[in-house]
């Protein structure tokens, strides 16, 4: 099918609700992928974070390739070997205790939406129910993570919103220890706020908000659904921040491009969910689960090492690119603020036509380049941003 054919099926078929780029993906290997046609494009965006293995790792194929012939689904009612390896593999790799695996960023949220609530009706009653977030957060699209999201640009069109939510601005203590009141069971938060514009947070705030978590007995729930799985140069961007906390949801990187989510649980939140309480159909599906054991795996102390080695040396070259105000994010999420009034969404589209396909998020260009991008890949992408910004 050509790249033309597919986009008239697609306009004609496909629930019209992503403002797609001119651009059909075909097949790739690594950081490299191709057009229908053949043409070639660098991936600084890894289908936002999902393959951190890049398109195609050998391993990774394999290893999904053999579970799918083996058996590719059961059911959450029997025991499998990919789930409860994959369970523990996270356990030992994060010091948490027990996992609920789902399939999306947002169900992990709910998830840990879901256990925050419980906890604070097991312990305080019923009222005991508010979640504080914070303001320029994203923590998914389904109705109560789109609540639990902090931009009011999302809480829109679908009323009634799931209730009970905050919402404060990062950085401020004193604004946090207002919104808290007697009912405050949790706090959620992005430690890099992704959609939002690629900005980290402030370490000490950080560790004062969970100071405060532990006084108070609120729970410190973490969104590492963009940060997490290495994307920062640690496998998990609370080690940046030296914190361990309550709940810690992942999704993206750690299926390598399946769909794979889970929801981590510390001490404090362990045996909160119980039977009935919560589940799906596809958690810990087989086939998604033998490929995070291989993303685990390879994501070794070597392996991050060169992750904040490669994020060293793109954050480098971008500082000094024309039309680059500056350099956001941690590790490799990497935002570039652009100079002199120039858009994000042309940059990315005249990009995406020389052969490169970064992302937008908010007014900044966004890199999310797979975890193993080689720097060849690295050179090239770089080459063909530059030229880009050359030419405004
Ligand atoms: C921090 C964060 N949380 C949650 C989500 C939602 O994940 P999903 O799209 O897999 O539902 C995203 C997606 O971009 C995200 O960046």
């Amino acid at each position: 099918m050509t790249s033309q054919e597919l986009k008239t099926i697609d306009q004609q078929y496909v629930c019209s609700t992503y403002a797609r780029f001119d651009l059909c993906v075909e097949r790739g290997h690594g950081a490299t992928c191709y057009s229908p046609e053949g043409k070639q494009y660098i991936d600084f965006s890894a289908g936002i974070g999902a393959d951190s293995l890049g398109f195609c790792d050998a391993d990774w194929v394999q290893a999904v390739s053999e579970q799918a012939g083996k058996m590719q689904h059961i059911s959450n009612l029997f025991y499998t070997e990919p789930c409860a390896v994959l369970a523990k593999m996270l356990c030992e790799r994060t010091g948490m205790k027990k996992v609920f695996f789902c399939n999306s960023g947002a169900e992990a949220n709910e998830g840990a939406i879901k256990t925050a609530r419980k906890y604070g009706f097991d312990k305080y009653g019923k009222e005991h129910n508010e979640i504080i977030t914070l303001k320029n957060s994203f923590h998914g699209r389904t109705m109560a993570t789109l609540s639990a999201t902090g931009q009011e640009v999302f809480h829109n069109f679908f009323f009634p919103f799931v209730d009970a939510f905050r919402f404060v601005e990062s950085g401020d203590m004193s604004k946090l220890e207002a919104a808290i009141t007697p009912n405050t069971t949790a706090i959620l938060m992005e430690l890099v706020q992704g959609e939002g514009g690629v900005i980290a947070l402030d370490q000490d705030y950080v560790q004062a908000v969970a100071k405060l978590c532990k006084e108070k007995d609120i729970l410190l729930m973490v969104d590492e659904v963009q940060t997490g799985i290495g994307r920062t140069g640690k496998l998990l961007a609370c080690e940046h921040y030296g914190i361990q906390p309550d709940v810690i949801t992942i999704a993206k990187g750690i299926g390598g491009g399946l769909p794979l989510g889970a929801v981590l649980f510390g001490e404090k939140t362990e045996h909160v969910l119980g039977f009935g309480q919560h589940g799906t159909t596809f958690g810990g599906n087989p086939v998604a689960c033998a490929g995070g054991q291989v993303v685990l795996k390879k994501l070794d102390d070597k392996m991050l090492e060169q992750i904040t080695e490669k994020a060293d040396y793109i954050w480098k070259k971008l500082s000094k690119m024309k039309h680059v105000k500056s350099v956001s994010g941690l590790g490799l999420m990497i935002g570039i603020e652009l100079a002199d009034g120039l858009e994000a969404k042309t940059v990315v589209q005249q990009c995406i036509e020389q052969g490169l396909i970064p992302l937008t998020a908010k007014t900044k260009v966004r890199l999310l380049p797979p975890l193993t991008i080689t720097y060849e890949e690295i050179d090239q992408g770089l080459a063909i941003l530059e030229a880009v910004l050359n030419a405004q």
